[in-house]
């Protein structure tokens, strides 16, 4: 391995959200938490990005902007490198290349969900997901008043999750679903959509005119030997699945605010251009060509370290907690664990393993739905790291049947 995971970098006062940003997001309107260690020596194992140094060719394509040309004024994207780049990556790892015409950026992907449940979808209209979901899923429906209309994954006795087909075109016969946001790789369960999957999903979106967004920004974190299909690769000939994906997981440059959407269908992406305003941050357009043209490697170091962090922490499950449900994902490097043999179902997790052994990670009321007894950790840290925030889960729900239930705080859920 060339490249140096192992390394434990001090995040305190940078502003990380990992680290400094955990109160307000984790426990923002609850009864003060009150964590067995200081703050900064809790053990951060939550929000979705990396403990690890984002990779060198990020941030010697930043330097070199920096040194090369004096002026960070008003930037937008003129020159081919960044889709040119991203167009090698997509066709070096998925086979696939979007057209340069209906290649977009945005500040993120969670600004693009928001503008698409903004614009895409009209008053009394509904969007769908599967759930267990990721956050902003919902936190953008509500935003805008959509009905946000949820089809349960089925979980089996491995842990690992599937669609149920029926309820899928129930859900978008029955209701006024007009949008899909699919999550391919899948947060927080981490499956890879098979093709038939993929399809049978869209086959029903398509007869019913719905929209799909098919957020995949997690494509690049698979496990050793696992290919990912962007959906829109199977449809060639259709254009309305918006794609969304990013340099910002896969390098860890989240707070750079640069994504991709790819929007083929022209009425649709000159609506969003309409929207969204054009600047991007050249030093995050700098990056991102970087990576995407020199991160090949770094790439494919990280992928072998989680791997051997999926391993681990199967290991440690098996052998500690043994009432765990818990398959290795197909991808992500977030762990999808069910303890709800351990735990009461209404149990708040998130806050429970914060103030019982400082560990900071997300559980399952912060999934939108159906995730009651799971906790989601993030695997993207040292395995140091990672061995004492196992050792600290371990402890602490070995310990939960000594405890007096009632003297666990339990607030409503999100
Ligand atoms: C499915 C999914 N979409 C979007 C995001 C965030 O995207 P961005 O950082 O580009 O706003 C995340 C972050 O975890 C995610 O899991």
């Amino acid at each position: 391995m060339s490249y140096d995971f192992d390394e434990v970098i001090d995040r305190r006062n940078t502003g990380a959200m990992a680290k400094d940003g955990f109160r307000n997001y984790l426990f923002g309107g609850q009864d003060p938490v009150v964590l067995p260690c200081a703050d900064e020596d809790a053990i951060s194992m939550w929000v979705a990005d990396m403990a690890f140094a984002s990779a060198p060719a990020a941030r010697a394509a930043m330097v070199d902007r920096v040194e090369r040309h004096p002026i960070f004024g008003y930037s937008a994207v003129f020159e081919p490198e960044l889709y040119d780049s991203f167009a090698r990556w997509c066709d070096a790892h998925y086979r696939w290349r979007p057209q340069a015409e209906h290649f977009t950026t945005s500040a993120g992907i969670v600004p693009a969900l928001m503008d698409f449940a903004e614009i895409f979808v009209g008053d009394g209209d509904a969007v769908l997901t599967l759930t267990p979901a990721y956050g902003y899923f919902k936190h953008s429906s509500a935003k805008y008043d959509r009905e946000l209309i949820t089809c349960a994954l089925v979980e089996d006795e491995s842990g690992r999750y599937t669609v149920d087909m029926a309820d899928f075109e129930a859900k978008i016969t029955t209701s006024p679903v007009r949008m899909f946001f699919l999550c391919h790789p899948h947060n927080p369960t981490g499956r890879l959509w098979t093709n038939d999957e993929l399809r049978q999903m869209a086959d029903v979106c398509i007869a019913n005119e719905v929209l799909i967004i098919s957020d995949e920004i997690h494509c690049d974190l698979l496990r050793a030997g696992t290919t990912h299909t962007p959906l829109a690769k199977l449809y060639p000939d259709y254009d309305k699945i918006v794609t969304c994906m990013s340099s910002s997981k896969t390098f860890n440059l989240a707070g750079l605010g640069i994504a991709n959407v790819i929007i083929a269908n022209d009425e649709l992406r000159e609506r969003w251009l309409d929207h969204v305003s054009p600047l991007v941050n050249p030093l995050s357009e700098a990056a991102a060509i970087g990576v995407f043209s020199h991160g090949h490697a770094w790439h494919r170091d990280l992928i072998n370290y989680l791997d051997a962090n999926f391993a681990y922490l199967a290991e440690v499950l098996a052998e500690k907690l043994p009432k765990a449900v818990f398959s290795i994902p197909d991808a992500t490097y977030l762990a999808w664990v069910n303890l709800a043999a351990y735990f009461p179902n209404d149990l708040n997790l998130t806050r429970y393993f914060a103030e019982t052994c400082g560990v900071l990670l997300e559980g399952g009321d912060m999934f939108v739905a159906d995730a009651d007894g799971h906790v989601r950790l993030n695997l993207a840290c040292p395995r140091s790291v990672l061995a004492n925030g196992l050792d600290k889960i371990v402890d602490a729900t070995n310990n939960f049947a000594g405890l007096r239930t009632d003297s666990v705080a339990n607030p409503p859920k999100v």
